[in-house]
């Protein structure tokens, strides 16, 4: 198959050629399009390391096959902050409070927030850990998350 995708990515028109119906969304972001601030983890749903929103929603891009994108809007950690600074409030929140320490979860953790922000500003504790379900971190631990997290609600 050869299959031209266009979307938006990071608000930037972009166009791609996708010759193969499984190849991922994460693949194409990874090696095709530079954003690389989107990480590649478990590849397999478990770690939400690989996560970025489509129209607003949060989705593990290594579960996605990139032709699935076709029209939509994507936004990648790399579109947050698109010169370093100044951050987005969640990533901020996240520096401040040590939400993070080698960062490889990062990504998933911030673009979930941000997602859930957009839609509910006030969220309970509860809110935040069903938002945060299905991202993984093996280092920084859940409860400086947590502060981060709480921390971006109410900056
Ligand atoms: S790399 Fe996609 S969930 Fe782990
Ligand atoms: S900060 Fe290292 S995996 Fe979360």
């Amino acid at each position: 198959m050869t299959l031209t995708v266009d979307f938006t990515l990071d608000g930037a028109a972009t166009s791609i050629t996708v010759t193969e119906a499984a190849i991922t969304l994460l693949d194409i972001l990874r090696q095709q399009l530079g954003k690389t601030g989107t990480r590649a983890g478990c590849r397999n749903g478990d770690c939400g390391a690989c996560t970025v929103l489509i129209d607003g929603e949060a989705y593990k891009s290594c579960l996605v096959p990139a032709w699935r994108v076709t029209g939509t809007t994507v936004e990648t950690i790399q579109g947050l902050a698109p010169n370093g600074e100044p951050l987005h409030p969640v990533q901020q929140a996240f520096r401040n409070e040590d939400g993070f320490q080698c960062g490889f979860c990062l990504a998933g953790s911030v673009l979930c927030l941000v997602s859930l922000l957009r839609t509910n500003p006030d969220p309970t504790d509860q809110s935040i850990v069903d938002s945060l379900v299905g991202n993984l971190c093996r280092c920084t631990g859940y409860q400086q998350i947590m502060t981060a997290a709480r921390a971006a609600t109410d900056p």
